[in-house]
């Protein structure tokens, strides 16, 4: 019997991570920091306290606190702070490539003007990249709970940023429940017409019909969560003969209770059925847990095989959006570790 891969080993693998929401990476302490610097009041003492409120029943409850947290980002320096500590994060998980999304209406919304918001982050990506050596995408999501008009207004804004490959294409997410996917057909026209990249929250808390409304009214290139998809057999084959990628996120799908414990979790039947999954972070300062923290939790639920690891690995390089030649380069550092896996496997048995 092989030994269980252990946290270095999958902090090794090279990876990408694709659902990571920027908001969703501020630490406490850092909302704290950050609330004095701005000189504004927060109902939460310490970082202790503020960990302690991060008890969630459902989607709607984490948002209405996320909303909040996110209050505390007013300036070019915040959001600068914010997506550099994200690309520290990611490189001591090991992943290699990390897209990034933000909430634009969640900051403009609040009198944060969108150039704020966007050139602070980008420029923290950009020192983030320099410093760890993390390659970097970041999407803009719209949100569901507000009027498509609000989210067209918002694309336009963002235009100039979209053509010229500052920002990497359209997401959506938010409250999943009773806003479907079908809503925001005009948005995702307006991205299509463009040829931008497109992808959307479905089936997180919202039925596998939400997923199939994103794939054929949307147009979307991957989905976020999808879990719910496994619901339609249908829609499972369809997903894998077009090998759309389902960014997964275990510890969150646990926080929001989409699955009372992690050896519940529908993963195992989602690789069985071929589907292009990738392990994710999702709102790791929330959820309790990174990337990393991710592929060791469900690795340990569901006692995934080295192989499954290779796999969720693989699967998030090939459906990423890195440029052919870098993709290339990662699979072939994963092809040489997964070879060094095979030797210590062969060793063992
Ligand atoms: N689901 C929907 N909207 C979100 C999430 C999520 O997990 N995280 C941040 N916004
Ligand atoms: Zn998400």
């Amino acid at each position: 019997m092989p030994a269980r891969p252990t946290r270095d080993w999958m902090r090794g693998l090279p990876k990408a991570e694709l659902h990571v929401h920027l908001e969703g990476t501020l630490e406490p302490e850092m909302m704290l920091a950050l609330a004095r610097r701005n000189g504004l009041a927060l109902p939460w003492p310490d970082a202790a306290t503020i960990r302690a409120a991060y008890a969630f029943g459902n989607l709607q409850e984490f948002l209405d606190l996320y909303y909040r947290g996110m209050g505390v980002l007013l300036t070019h320096a915040d959001y600068v702070d914010l997506a550099c500590t994200a690309m520290e994060r990611a490189a001591a998980d090991g992943v290699v490539h990390a897209e990034f999304f933000y909430d634009p209406q969640g900051h403009t919304s609040r009198g944060v003007p969108f150039d704020v918001v966007t050139g602070g982050l980008l420029a923290g990506l950009a020192e983030g990249e320099r410093r760890f050596g993390v390659s970097w995408r970041l999407i803009p999501n719209l949100l569901r709970h507000l009027p498509e008009d609000d989210a067209l207004t918002t694309l336009r804004v963002a235009e100039p940023w979209l053509l010229d490959g500052r920002l990497h294409g359209v997401g959506l997410d938010s409250s999943e429940r009773d806003f479907p996917p079908e809503r925001f057909a005009r948005a995702y026209a307006w991205a299509a017409e463009r040829g931008l990249f497109r992808t959307a929250h479905a089936g997180e808390e919202g039925p596998a019909a939400y997923v199939a409304t994103a794939l054929d009214v949307l147009g979307v290139h991957r989905i976020d969560h999808g879990n719910r998809a496994l619901e339609d057999p249908a829609l499972v084959s369809r997903l894998a003969a077009l090998g759309i990628g389902l960014t997964v996120c275990p510890l969150s799908n646990l926080r929001l209770r989409g699955v009372a414990c992690l050896t519940e979790h529908p993963l195992r039947q989602m690789l069985d059925a071929g589907l292009k999954v990738t392990l994710n972070g999702d709102d790791p300062a929330y959820f309790g847990g990174t990337c990393l923290d991710n592929f060791v939790a469900i690795a340990d639920a569901l006692e995934l095989s080295v192989a499954d690891l290779l796999t969720l690995a693989r699967n998030s390089l090939e459906v990423s959006l890195l440029d052919p030649a870098a993709k290339a380069r990662h699979l072939t550092a994963l092809a040489a570790y997964a070879g060094a896996a095979a030797l210590v496997e062969g060793a063992d048995t």
